[in-house]
């Protein structure tokens, strides 16, 4: 049995972050005898003069319903370099962090963090050194696992966004476009959309068309709904184009939902406005799901390192959580099927994804 592990936070942060650090600490604690560290800042708390904090009960105490992470957290370190576009694990910040971490007498690491943690994680696994990881991503896009904390506290965001957008938008009847966030994947749109009641979701799994986007303003208007609701995940896109960046060197996406805001005035001469909700998806007090599955997954991680697991990644599968391979947990993306029952509901019940196709059958239709 490890006398004492350590627990870092790295990437963006989500809500329940703390749930899962409290349940970590109480079971490594009160369960199995063990000591705990937080290392401050993601992996860079063990580079240099390493930034750490003892982790007793009574200092996880109050910190459940808590947004953000006590430890702090990094989106970009060291440890990894991009080489040919492909990622790449440099020897020298993880041989210090090992150096540190037997200075500091942890035996054992317990990661939070998304795809680029967990490749870091998993690097110090290849080297001997026990890690248990645990996913996070408020896009809810890592494969291995069916969901992640923070994902429905997203949700709730948006669909509150989209409840208030609703009443304002049939005030002055406009076309109001709500930004969410999504990389690669729909899934806080799509289920936002469901639970808030949207007319259209863009996602970045159903290439739009302008002319789809306002065939279903035009529809609605001539139903007698003068006002529509669109939402949008950042990572959307119009068919045969690509991703819309806020900055210059594309790394940060953004400006989607003004694009869309724009493109709609000028085809159907509606007023229409764009919120971008950003950052307060993340920031703030998790649900109560989150808080629960946070703690789940906190608990798990560390009897799994007692049990001698290591390398691995706790998982929902089925309504129970499981261990996989970090290297099949970083390995793939999960997208939103494009065929898949929420996509059909929402088409089921009048939702248009504005796909290309769409625009050609209502064409073909009139
Ligand atoms: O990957 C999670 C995510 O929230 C994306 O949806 C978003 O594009 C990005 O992180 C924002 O990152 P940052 O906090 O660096 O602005």
């Amino acid at each position: 049995m490890y006398k004492q592990i350590g627990i870092l936070t790295g990437g963006g942060d989500a809500p329940g972050l703390n749930a899962v650090i409290r349940a970590v600490v109480r079971t490594a604690v009160g369960e199995y005898g063990m000591k705990c560290i937080g290392i401050e800042d993601s992996f860079d708390g063990i580079l240099g003069e390493p930034h750490t904090m003892t982790l007793t009960q009574k200092t996880v105490s109050g910190i459940l319903p808590r947004g953000g992470t006590i430890l702090g957290t990094r989106n970009r370190g060291s440890f990894v370099k991009m080489v040919e576009g492909k990622p790449t694990f440099p020897d020298i910040p993880i041989g210090e962090a090992l150096a540190n971490l037997d200075i500091l007498g942890i035996e054992a690491l317990v990661v939070l963090g998304g795809e680029g943690t967990l490749a870091i994680a998993e690097q110090f696994h290849k080297r001997g050194f026990p890690v248990i990881g645990v996913p996070k991503t408020i896009d809810n896009d890592l494969a291995a696992t069916e969901l992640t904390f923070g994902f429905m506290t997203a949700i709730d965001i948006a669909t509150e966004a989209l409840d208030r957008l609703h009443t304002t938008a049939a005030s002055h009847d406009r076309v109001m476009v709500l930004e969410v966030m999504g990389r690669n994947t729909g899934w806080i749109a799509l289920n936002a959309g469901l639970a808030g009641s949207a007319d259209i979701i863009l996602i970045p799994e159903i290439p739009f068309s302008f002319e789809s986007v306002a065939q279903k303003v035009f529809a609605r208007e001539k139903s007698g709904s003068r006002f529509t609701n669109i939402v949008v995940a950042e990572g959307a896109k119009e068919a045969g184009k690509g991703e819309i960046y806020s900055d210059a060197e594309g790394l940060r996406l953004g400006g989607i939902g003004d694009h869309v805001r724009h493109r709609i005035e000028e085809l159907t001469g509606k007023e229409s406005r764009c919120v971008v909700l950003g950052h307060l998806q993340r920031g703030g007090s998790p649900n109560a799901f989150d808080r629960m599955l946070g703690t789940n997954f906190g608990a798990c991680a560390v009897r799994a390192l007692a049990e001698g697991e290591t390398g691995k990644m706790v998982a929902l599968q089925a309504g129970t959580i499981i261990t996989v391979p970090l290297s099949e947990a970083c390995a793939n993306i999960k997208t939103v099927p494009v065929a898949g029952q929420l996509v059909r509901t929402a088409r089921d019940i009048g939702i248009s994804f504005a796909a290309a196709e769409e625009a050609k059958a209502v064409s073909k239709k009139n």
